[in-house]
């Protein structure tokens, strides 16, 4: 595991704040960031998850595993991204987890995103762009994806995520508007949600280095 990915995490921990309940993202730096929270887990009143990897590590921590209808608005969200731009708008999803991402950062006031700096980029769309769909709609969103973007859209298969359903990846994007693009794919029924986080990007950005670097 990088170690700039364990700076970036390790970092994340100056954002959280007495009696929080912290919104807690999925993937191998947020891995870090959940080590680090285990070890102040008497200070905080526990932690909304994105996936239900996420939720067995904080469990397993110690950690209080609450249900975001009941905890309601967040102070503050620690997520990882698969790409960063220079408006902190995001690709996520590489993991499976978007749409209980998605959900966490709109209910977050602040969202602290951890990166390596590897996945920083001038123009998002070099990672293929993550799309969760409602199964029977694969084939249907795939289509009207390539006629809309031009990318192309690879079934994840084998690939189930936490709420049942199915991952496209699109291939050979360059996204200059990305919020367009995340308005546009969000009306194709069956989608369930993007990986585009532009409408809501991150707050903060944390690049892991030594020293880590906060934008
Ligand atoms: C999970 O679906 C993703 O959105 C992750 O946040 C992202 O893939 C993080 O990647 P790392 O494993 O590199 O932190």
């Amino acid at each position: 595991m990088s170690e700039a990915k364990r700076l970036a995490g390790e970092k994340a921990i100056e954002y959280v704040e007495d009696g929080m309940v912290v919104g807690v993202g999925t993937g191998s730096t947020v891995a870090y960031f959940i080590e680090a929270l285990g070890r102040i887990k008497d200070r905080i009143a526990g932690a909304v998850s994105s996936s239900e990897q996420s939720t067995k590590r904080l469990k397993e921590l110690g950690i209080e595993v609450l249900d975001a209808n009941a905890a309601g608005p967040l102070k503050l969200y620690v997520d990882g991204a698969d790409e960063c731009d220079p408006h902190k708008r995001l690709i996520k999803g590489g993991g499976a987890a978007l749409t209980r991402e998605k959900i966490i950062a709109e209910a977050s006031e602040t969202f602290v995103c951890i990166i390596d700096p590897a996945k920083q980029v001038p123009v998002l769309g070099k990672f293929p762009l993550p799309v969760e769909v409602i199964p029977m709609a694969r084939s249907l969103v795939a289509r009207r994806i390539l006629e809309l973007t031009g990318g192309q859209p690879v079934w994840r298969d084998g690939v189930v995520t936490d709420n049942g359903n199915w991952i496209l990846d699109v291939h050979n994007l360059r996204i200059t508007d990305p919020v367009k693009m995340e308005s546009e794919l969000n009306q194709i029924p069956g989608v369930v949600s993007v990986g585009l986080f532009a409408r809501r990007p991150a707050d903060i950005v944390i690049v892991g280095g030594q020293p880590p670097q906060v934008l």
